[in-house]
């Protein structure tokens, strides 16, 4: 199978404005964006970073019996078990693997040769799958694993171990392995730089087909989602909301102080257009990410706010609210994500916003 990221599914269309008047629970899971590798991709996905096993199997019914049908985890989250779980009780009541599009990553530790395979088995082992939809390396840098393999080996200062020994490419090889074997279907990155993602491009002979990254109104990878575009990757915004949950999360470990932690769901601009539409903030902020073709991945372990952040495909942003909230990037400024709350990692070669850090 072939095909440029494009967006499918009843009437909509990629950097267009428009979604047909659509009906949302039958309509939703038609809602793809076309990958490179020929699979579709659901624009909208679930989250599931820092859901605790016991909230994923409440998390996970309540999406999939509301539409969803693409959820998003990765070896590091540690719930890939409570997922599986959760997961095997929706086929057996006659949910249907080919309709389920399940992405997981390959933690930092696992860039050693024979690691890709290894990792992906145990995630594929843990979800109690045959194969994954996308498998991304879930970051560019890499450091050494402790003693049981779960996590990165760490000093007693707290800083992790680099392991200098690997690269990006050899990654990606072990990586093409895994579509080959038929473990993953489809395979990207994520938190890759635009000279990283080429470096993988110019050297592969799957191409990657999506990219993960931090995504939302205050950091919109105008750049980046260009660049994407010229290479058939699709894109999908992590933290689309602005990450709520990281103010608690990275408490002295982030830039930001809990009081300054940006608050996109509070923003004036973005109240007067949810105002408008009689819609939430939530909703508008998924909705403009959206509108322009990217894929979200919204988390919430909440059943109504799963739900309401799935109600988005009603209404439709004029081009003057899309202009007010394109003004509203910060461009690299806005990042939450610059993982320095993984200690010493900027010094690793492949940290992927070095240029930032002297901004
Ligand atoms: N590749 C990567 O390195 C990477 C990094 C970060 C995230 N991700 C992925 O992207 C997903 C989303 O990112 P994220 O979890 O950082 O942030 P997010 O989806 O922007 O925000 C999630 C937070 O918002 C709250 N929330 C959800 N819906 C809401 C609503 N309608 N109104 C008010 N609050 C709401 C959630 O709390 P409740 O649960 O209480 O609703 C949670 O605290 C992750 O879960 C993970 O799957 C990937």
């Amino acid at each position: 199978m072939t095909g440029d990221s494009s967006l499918t599914g009843d009437g909509a269309r990629v950097g267009g404005s428009l979604f047909a008047a659509l009906e949302l629970t039958t309509g939703m899971a038609k809602r793809a964006i076309r990958l490179s590798s020929g699979y579709e991709m659901p624009i909208l996905g679930l989250g599931t970073w820092e859901a605790k096993p016991e909230e994923i199997e409440t998390a996970v019914r309540t999406a999939l019996e509301n539409g969803y049908r693409h959820i998003d985890t990765a070896f590091v989250y540690r719930n890939e078990e409570a997922i599986g779980m959760t997961l095997k009780k929706w086929f057996e009541n006659g949910g249907k693997r080919e309709e389920l599009f399940v992405t997981t990553k390959l933690p930092s530790y696992g860039h050693g040769a024979g690691q890709v395979e290894k990792y992906l088995k145990l995630s594929l082992e843990r979800l109690g799958l045959d194969y994954v939809d996308m498998y991304l390396i879930h970051a560019p840098f890499s450091v050494l694993k402790d003693e049981n393999a779960e996590a990165p080996l760490k000093r007693d200062d707290g800083s992790v171990v680099l392991n200098l020994d690997t690269d990006p490419v050899a990654v990606w090889k072990e990586m093409e392995k895994q579509v080959k074997s038929g473990r993953a279907r489809s395979i990207g990155l994520s938190n890759f730089n635009e000279d990283q993602i080429l470096e993988i491009i110019n050297n592969s002979e799957i191409k990657p087909s999506n990219l993960q990254v931090e995504l939302h109104v205050y950091i919109q990878q105008k750049p980046l989602r260009e660049f994407c575009k010229k290479q058939k990757i699709a894109v999908t915004a992590y933290s689309p909301l602005g990450s709520p949950g990281s103010k608690t999360f990275f408490q002295g470990m982030s830039k930001y102080d809990p009081d300054k932690f940006p608050n996109l769901l509070g923003h004036p601009v973005v109240q007067k257009i949810a105002e408008a539409h009689k819609k939430t903030t939530a909703q508008v902020l998924l909705r403009h990410l959206v509108q322009q073709g990217i894929i979200v991945i919204p988390k919430s372990s909440s059943p109504d706010r799963i739900k309401s952040n799935a109600d988005i495909f009603d209404f439709e942003l004029s081009n003057e609210e899309l202009k007010q909230m394109d003004a509203l990037d910060r461009g690299a400024a806005g990042r939450i994500f610059d993982f320095l709350f993984v200690k010493g990692v900027e010094n690793h070669p492949h940290y992927p916003f070095k240029s930032e850090l002297t901004q």
